[in-house]
């Protein structure tokens, strides 16, 4: 019967074969044992001399990492290992030898293990790190379809700049300028006009001269956006989110967070609702906190950020920034026009910031004269402005860096771990 590591647990006492790679070995004389991996998981095999044929052994003994082999073998129940199962094995057959594979058991420097991304997420570790990212996206997917939101798809070439012109690709198209997009937002409003509650998840590009654990040059954004929703149902939605994936990540990935040694204890709190706290009170708060440098109006530095955030042990809501430090497109606070109707999510454990959001500005006299400020080119947000032309109503909506949430929930130190091939300052390859 063939099977794969994922399902052993059905074939306990039977007889299997798995086709499988071999990413450690160790042996004496009379016993071997190979970790193997399928993709699927990894199980350790089990090769007694007495108990196969001579060629079996000297197979299993002689096989390097990462050869291929279809191995063949009794399925245990075995309570040492974290996985639960191991295999008895009976038999081996080679599919491919590895000669010399270069990511061997010893420690490897990061660069040396960067430029070899290709072969590097076979390990344990990054396994377990696509595996979060992948239930991550399954979880966002299940959030948003069960609350009745619309996925939509914008465009990746734009001729606008949501997020400011200076971190823009610059591309040609044809014989128009095109830059690649930092952002789906102004599309999603578009979208949510005509659908409601819609969101979009997709490649984002910041041509950012960052060379911080927290940024990549590319990265993938969920951005859902909220016709009628002002800034406090915007928060509702995020802290209700942002709990559905961790819970969703506590109960179908518990191997993975072993494997990582993710202290989930942290993570069991994350339930809604969240705190909140202004930026004028996070001035405060940091001053309190010996941060005497900083000054209203000021924006927040990632050691400002992890100050605040170990304040909570939930992520917290940093609301109410000045609107000199944001984009255009933020609705003013009712009350006083120095500050916006947004709010970032600081994630605890020094992770920073994961979400972006905000009210949008709905009257179309105030959008243009920020757009004038901003000094952008009004042709290319003309189809923008139309929104607030006919039937503008109040919207709010966010956007949450995937590679960043990846990062917080499974206690990875850096962003280039949470995305299978990072696009990095100064690094395309592989
Ligand atoms: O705060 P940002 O720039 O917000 C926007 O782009 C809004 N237009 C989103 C919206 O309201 N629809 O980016 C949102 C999030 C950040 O909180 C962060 O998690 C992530 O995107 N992010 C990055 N992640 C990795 N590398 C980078 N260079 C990032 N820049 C932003
Ligand atoms: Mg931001």
């Amino acid at each position: 019967m063939k099977t794969t590591i994922s399902d052993v647990s059905s074939y306990i006492g039977q007889e299997v074969t798995i086709g499988a790679w071999i990413s450690n070995k160790r042996s004496s004389g009379k016993i071997a044992f190979m970790q193997l991996r399928d993709g699927t998981g990894f199980i350790q095999g089990v090769v007694v001399k007495a108990e196969v044929d001579e060629a079996t052994f000297q197979t299993a003994k002689s096989a390097t990492q990462e050869t291929s082999l279809y191995v063949t073998g009794v399925i245990k129940e075995d309570e040492r290992s974290p996985f639960g199962y191991e295999m008895s094995v009976t038999g081996i057959e080679i599919i491919h030898e590895a000669v010399d594979y270069p990511i061997t058991p010893k420690e490897h420097g990061t660069e040396f293990l960067m430029d070899h991304r290709h072969l590097w997420l076979r390990s344990k570790r990054q396994h377990a790190v696509m595996k979060i990212r992948n239930e991550i996206i399954r979880a966002t997917y299940e959030f948003f379809n069960k609350e009745g939101f619309v996925k939509v798809d914008p465009p990746i070439l734009t001729g606008s700049a949501p997020e400011g012109t200076t971190e823009l690709f610059h591309t040609k198209y044809f014989d128009e300028d095109a830059y690649l997009s930092q952002s789906g937002q102004l599309y999603m409003e578009a979208a949510a006009i005509a659908l409601g509650k819609v969101f979009s998840f997709g490649p984002t590009f910041r041509a950012e001269k960052s060379k911080t654990r927290r940024h990549l040059i590319e990265f993938w954004m969920i951005e859902p956006e909220m016709a009628f929703y002002e800034f406090e149902d915007n928060l509702v939605v995020q802290e209700q989110y942002v709990s559905y994936i961790v819970q969703s990540v506590l109960e179908n990935c518990k191997l993975e967070l072993h494997t990582l040694g993710r202290d989930t204890s942290v993570l069991e709190k994350i339930t809604a609702p969240f705190p909140r706290i202004s930026y004028d009170d996070a001035i405060k708060l940091l001053h309190e906190k010996g941060f005497n440098d900083i000054e209203w109006g000021d924006d927040f530095g990632a050691p400002h950020e992890t100050a605040i955030a170990e304040s909570f042990d939930k992520p917290v809501f940093i609301t109410h920034y000045p609107t000199s430090l944001k984009p255009f497109y933020m609705q003013p606070a009712p009350d006083r026009d120095d500050v916006v109707l947004c709010a970032d999510l600081i994630a605890p454990e020094g992770y920073g910031e994961i979400i972006g959001g905000s009210q949008r500005a709905h009257d179309y006299e105030f959008l243009k004269q920020r757009l004038e400020e901003h000094e952008l080119d009004l042709e290319a947000y003309k189809w923008y402005l139309d929104l607030r032309k006919y039937g503008s109503v109040p919207h709010s909506g966010f956007g949450l860096g995937l590679e960043r949430t990846v990062a917080w929930i499974s206690g990875v130190e850096h962003v280039r771990e949470t995305i299978p091939f990072p696009r990095l300052l100064n690094r395309l390859y592989p």
